[in-house]
């Protein structure tokens, strides 16, 4: 069975970077909340407690009871999860007199500690707290310490619990790294967690689960869907029924050169062209949280319709990954839009859902897109929202209007990939405004639509900062637009991150 290390969430924005960087070691990991820890019998290996956004002396501050957990598993708390272990204990935990943020030095006391391992003295980290330890209980011992915090790190005398009070998981503390794979070596960590390891329990597991049942799928053309389609088919074959559906809201030509494909990817797919049944759903609503709305009804509407053509279905495969797992779960997160895409549809359509990748972050599902031997042009498209286009026309969708997106968008997108840019950048596409602003071309006054172009870097897309494209680019993608789409007659250049705004417009 598959060991693993589980990450207590108290509600750090830095979580899922703490699993990121396992995976990194070829660990799995699960974040799971600070009051649900596994009960089952799967095989655990170690537990670390993350950050939080309380203090341990706040009233609403998470404060579970880990004495079924200390000493039967290796510990590591960090940051809250350091100072929740040394106050629950009896020790003293205080505002600093300086909020401690950002970088410091690290110096071990204790070169011997298996923890501090190859951490030199004087040790880039990164530290993010306002509280502070200010006295250990008894059988705490310190074994590292910088200039503001003298218990920077600690260890449990007897028992393999530790606590640093900055954070390993972010890329600032150079021995972050170093300092989660000692933790894993306390762990007799196997270290064997690959894409191909992946790969190989889950078609194994598919197999058992599934047996002869029938599995319909939603593809969207995106790595997700996809991913999740050539592995369930790999398991179960052409007991796998997958559907593609044309909302009219997809890129230019996508359709037809996704549906090519999947088809020679050997999967058992069928197109559907329902455009007309978009278009007249969304015809003149402007508010965007009802076009998502109408947009994700419409879909179940189509899907629905064909899936009762099929006999005997039993599941409905959904390429789910682990961010939005994690958001479901949250203990403090607060839904921003409502976004995807066949929520809804299990309930509805009474069937079991089966999501082979619920546990991948997005890397990792392209990680398993490439050890499957998937084209790359596939691999490392870039995200696309479930609404499509419909959230990046603003206002009311026409089917004019999606020309006139999809004409400058294919211009934007084939230009990155012309100037190698388009893996450099986690997500590029144009926005088409919903304002018009007057030009001149050749001695013809014009009267015409404005589009943005938006490009973002990011890791998993919770964050994102605007790219800094090349301005002779930008130049010449926006003349390109302007003179070959009609409809066309201004290109701005949107230069905003996220927070505060989002990566989409809607
Ligand atoms: P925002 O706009 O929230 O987008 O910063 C974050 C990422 O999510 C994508 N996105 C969606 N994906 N269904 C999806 O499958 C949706 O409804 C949806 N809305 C936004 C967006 O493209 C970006 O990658």
């Amino acid at each position: 069975m598959l060991e693993k290390i589980i990450i207590l969430d108290f509600g750090s924005q830095t979580t899922q970077l703490i699993a990121r960087r396992l995976r990194e070691l070829k660990v799995y990991c699960e974040i799971v909340p600070y009051n649900r820890f596994p009960e089952n019998d799967e095989p655990i290996i170690g537990v670390i407690l993350s950050g939080s956004p309380f203090s341990v002396n706040d009233s609403e501050a998470f404060k579970p009871d880990l004495s079924a957990i200390r000493g039967k598993y290796p510990i590591l708390g960090i940051c809250y999860g350091a100072q929740y272990l040394a106050y629950s204990c009896g020790g003293k935990v205080e505002k600093g007199d300086l909020r401690e943020y950002g970088r410091a030095r690290l110096n071990p006391k204790d070169t011997n500690d298996r923890l501090m391992t190859g951490v030199p003295a004087n040790s880039q980290v990164w530290m993010s707290h306002g509280d502070t330890i200010t006295a250990l209980p008894a059988g705490f011992r310190v074994i590292a310490e910088t200039e503001d915090v003298p218990i920077a790190a600690f260890r449990v005398e007897n028992e393999k619990t530790w606590g640093v009070q900055f954070h390993p998981e972010v890329f600032h503390t150079e021995i972050g790294t170093t300092l989660l794979d000692n933790f894993l070596q306390i762990c007799n960590a196997k270290k064997d967690w690959t894409p191909a390891s992946f790969i190989h329990d889950t078609i194994e597991k598919l197999k058992k689960q599934l047996g002869n049942d029938k599995v319909i799928l939603a593809l969207s053309g995106g790595v997700d869907s996809s991913v999740c389609a050539v592995l369930l088919n790999r398991a179960i074959g052409k007991n796998l029924f997958c559907i593609f559906v044309d909302h009219g809201l997809l890129r230019k030509n996508e359709f037809e050169s996704v549906l090519e494909n999947y088809k020679q990817l050997g999967l058992n797919v069928l197109g559907i062209d329902a455009k007309d049944y978009f278009y007249k759903a969304l015809d003149g609503v402007e508010e965007p949280e009802q076009k998502r709305k109408i947009i994700g009804k419409s879909f179940i509407d189509i899907f629905n319709r064909e899936a009762q053509q099929l006999q005997n279905i039993q599941w409905l495969g959904q390429g789910t990954i682990y961010p939005d797992v994690i958001e479901s779960l949250s203990i403090t997160g607060s839904t921003i839009k409502s976004h995807h895409n066949v929520g809804g549809l299990p309930e509805k359509m009474h069937l079991k859902l089966i999501e082979p990748l619920r546990l991948l972050f997005k890397d990792e599902v392209r990680k398993v897109g490439y050890e499957l031997g998937m084209p790359e042009q596939l691999i490392k498209r870039h995200p696309f929202p479930g609404p499509g286009l419909g959230v990046r026309i603003l206002g009311a969708i026409t089917p004019e209007k999606v020309r006139i997106l999809q004409e400058a968008d294919a211009i934007f997108v084939s230009g990155l990939k012309e100037w190698n840019l388009y893996d450099k950048v986690w997500q590029a596409f144009v926005v088409l405004l919903p304002v018009r602003s007057v030009g001149v071309m050749g001695d013809e006054r014009t009267y015409e639509n404005a589009v943005a172009l938006r490009a973002v870097n990011s890791t998993d897309a919770m964050t994102a900062d605007w790219s800094h494209l090349p301005y002779e680019f930008l130049a010449k993608v926006s003349n390109e637009i302007i003179n070959k789409v009609r409809g066309v007659n201004r290109v701005v250049y949107d230069i905003s991150s996220k927070p505060p705004s989002t990566i989409e417009w809607e």
